[in-house]
């Protein structure tokens, strides 16, 4: 493996900033992790996923693979109910990692699992259809996650779905076919498994919602797609053995801390994470809620957003290339795709393509890839590379590794807590006041 992993390319930022902005903030990007580190800094007690690709607990790890493999052979469908760091990086994993309609197939045939998510919303029209859905006579396991155990949207849509397995099931079987994945005591949803019996999973006290994707929140929904979660425990562990050193010129994690704050000092304050794979769309919503809800804080941050490209193209690559200046991206370069297709020749030509006959479509999108990076650079639009060898359960782990990690360190140079997130209690307080909640 150690030829082929994720790395970042920061060469082309010399014309947005100067050496000396750049080794600034280089020297201020080792310090934070030195910080991040030694486990001195704020929230410093929501740092436990820093070292746990080398450390996490063997035992469970097995406990979620045999509930995997029942959920596999028992289920046609497993709805992971949860929302924010409780199903993002799960669902970036199995859009990233299974084939794109195997959703679709696994409900035609029904010879594999499908993994749904609910519990993410509030709208009566998606809780409303994927319970007709279930209806259909599918068999079902849930696993619903929260570390809080009180969040409303999962909260919802379990009390719905525990309804629909107690009636398909009777209780004790609904039991055996539900898993709890929460904090180890606090929390009504502990209660409540305790007392109904659930299979559980613990989410360890130290580690925050958006950074625990490598435990039981993340990984029993990814087993239970079929993903080789040994695979991507080993892509994070090279990764955290990787991103150990503090210098930003041996450490890619530092160094993409590092540049996206001296881009933001140059008045770039907008970051778009940009890929050119449908299956990276949801790899970016884990990443923004990563770095949004770690970063936007004290009126400070960096506002991530996402583009698909080439789709994005033609929709927001006119505001890239010539809207206001205040923008950067990160674009996901994936080198080798898993499938080849040939553009072929047509003796008639009509559509005047036969320029591209022999052509593979993977390297017409690359060039693609090549031609937005440089146009977006000359607009005036700083461009960092991340290239992936390939979609991969092990680069799935090294790239979560290396967005975290970068995140803790960036949220420290700018001087917030990244672990924290206060500012989604706001809207919470007026809901439960409209919807008349005691104590509101
Ligand atoms: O990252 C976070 O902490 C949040 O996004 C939470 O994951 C999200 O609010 C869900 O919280 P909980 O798991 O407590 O239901």
């Amino acid at each position: 493996m150690a030829d082929s992993f994720i790395s970042l390319d920061t060469g082309r930022l010399s014309g947005f900033m100067s050496a000396s902005e750049l080794s600034a903030a280089e020297a201020q990007a080792a310090e934070a992790g030195r910080i991040l580190l030694n486990g001195s800094g704020a929230g410093k007690d929501f740092t436990g996923w820093t070292d746990l690709p080398v450390k996490y607990d063997r035992e469970e790890f097995a406990r979620i693979k045999r509930c995997a493999d029942k959920i596999r052979s028992d289920s046609d469908i497993l709805v992971v109910v949860g929302i924010g760091g409780s199903y993002l990086g799960a669902r970036a994993a199995t859009e990233m990692l299974t084939p794109r309609y195997r959703t679709l197939r696994a409900l035609r045939d029904r010879n594999e699992t499908a993994v749904l998510f609910a519990g993410n919303c509030m709208s009566a029209d998606e809780t409303a259809e994927l319970t007709e859905l279930l209806e259909e006579g599918y068999d079902v396991s849930v696993n619903v996650i929260s570390k809080s155990g009180t969040t409303t949207e999962p909260a919802i849509a379990f009390r719905i779905l525990k309804e629909f397995m107690e009636k398909k099931y009777g209780k004790k079987g609904a039991a055996e076919r539900i898993y709890a994945t929460t904090d180890r005591e606090r929390g009504a949803l502990r209660k409540l498994a305790a007392q109904e019996g659930y299979e559980t999973f613990v989410i360890p006290d130290d580690i925050g919602g958006r950074y625990s994707v490598l435990t039981p929140v993340g990984l029993l929904p990814i087993a239970a797609a079929g993903i080789d979660t040994d695979a991507i425990m080993a892509g994070a562990a090279s990764a955290y053995e990787r991103y150990s050193a503090g210098n930003p010129s041996e450490n890619d994690c530092c160094r993409y801390a590092a540049v996206r704050n001296a881009l933001l000092r140059k008045g770039k304050m907008i970051e778009i994470m940009v890929n050119y794979e449908p299956r990276l769309h949801y790899f970016t919503e884990w990443w923004k809620q990563l770095y949004g809800e770690s970063e936007g804080k004290d009126q400070k941050g960096i506002f991530p957003a996402g583009a698909d490209f080439s789709t994005d193209l033609h929709s927001m690559g006119q505001y890239i290339q010539d809207g206001m200046r205040f923008i950067f991206e990160t674009v996901i370069d994936v080198e080798k795709a898993a499938h080849s297709v040939t553009v072929k020749e047509d003796s008639e030509n009509l559509d005047g393509l036969n320029y591209l006959a022999g052509m593979d479509l993977d390297h017409i999108n690359k060039q693609a890839m090549k031609g937005t990076v440089m146009a977006h650079e000359s607009g005036g639009v700083p461009n960092i590379i991340l290239h992936v060898p390939e979609l991969t359960a092990y680069h799935f782990g090294a790239m979560v590794y290396f967005f975290e990690k970068a995140c803790g360190i960036s949220g420290y140079m700018l001087g917030v807590n990244p672990f924290d997130q206060p500012g989604v209690e706001a809207y919470k307080r007026n809901m439960f006041r409209l919807l008349g909640k005691p104590g509101y």
